[in-house]
């Protein structure tokens, strides 16, 4: 049985005065929820604030990206290990914000998630098709390419210690989230295609929805047999939103 998982992506959000009311209300919404995890990944500069006040709680922390270079002359980079520093636990790799604003690709995004793992954090790992890419019937060939960019290079077996996101493009921060039997036909497919190279870390691979996630259609995406838990923009900086999604992932 797969526990659920709910990741809060606060994406650039957030300030240090306004951080600790929001995380201190999750803590305290979640605490007697003990059928799901819950974990925060906040801008690096709130790492060690997410740290302080997480420490000792149901919540963990995380990051939203990294570079997959260690201690060299890169400017502005931030490296697994500094992450580990800050006690991480999870990293969000390949999302689809840094596909299309960063240029990044298939290529470096399986680069980062390898050196993730190798400085033991656990990669979430995103994956999703645009609207043009839907209304084409692309979405399979998409999401099995992304997910072939790690499984090719590495194997299979990586996705023994990764979490797995399908966020499709068209649902994220558009209020039109998939249809719980859209997730499901997506997730299952993903689920499939991990089978076909190892059956049993397709079993236990947990494969979370991101996009327009709130507190009305939480539940019955959760439902779903290959839904996992969430991926949540928006409204993992209302705490209320949050804890009621969380909620519904423990129930
Ligand atoms: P929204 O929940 O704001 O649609 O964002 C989803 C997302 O991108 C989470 O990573």
């Amino acid at each position: 049985m797969r526990r659920k998982l709910v990741v809060g992506n606060w994406k650039m959000n957030g300030r240090i005065a306004q951080n600790q009311a929001l995380i201190e209300a999750v803590v305290g919404g979640v605490r007697e929820s003990r059928n799901a995890d819950y974990v925060l990944c906040v801008p690096y500069p709130y790492l060690g604030q997410a740290q302080s006040l997480l420490k000792d709680t149901n919540v963990t922390w995380g990051a939203q990206n990294l570079c997959a270079n260690e201690s060299v002359a890169l400017t502005g980079a931030v490296s697994a290990y500094m992450l580990a520093d800050y006690g991480c636990s999870y990293v969000i790799v390949g999302h689809s914000e840094r596909r299309m604003q960063f240029h990044e690709t298939d290529d470096t995004a399986a680069t980062r998630f390898n050196a993730a793992e190798k400085a033991g954090l656990t990669p979430i790992f995103c994956m999703g098709e645009s609207k043009e890419e839907r209304e084409s019937d692309w979405t399979e060939y998409v999401v099995g390419r992304q997910l072939d960019s790690i499984i090719r290079r590495f194997g299979a077996e990586v996705l023994e210690k990764a979490v797995l996101a399908y966020e499709p493009l068209w649902a994220v921060g558009t209020d039109v989230a998939a249809t719980p039997e859209q997730a499901q036909k997506v997730h299952s497919f993903i689920r499939d295609r991990v089978a076909k190279c190892d059956a049993k870390i397709a079993k236990n691979v947990r494969i979370l929805y991101g996009g327009s996630l709130n507190p009305a259609n939480a539940a019955a995406l959760f439902a779903m047999p290959d839904i996992d838990g969430g991926l949540v923009g928006r409204c993992s900086l209302d705490a209320k939103s949050f804890v009621a999604i969380c909620k519904a992932a423990s129930q």
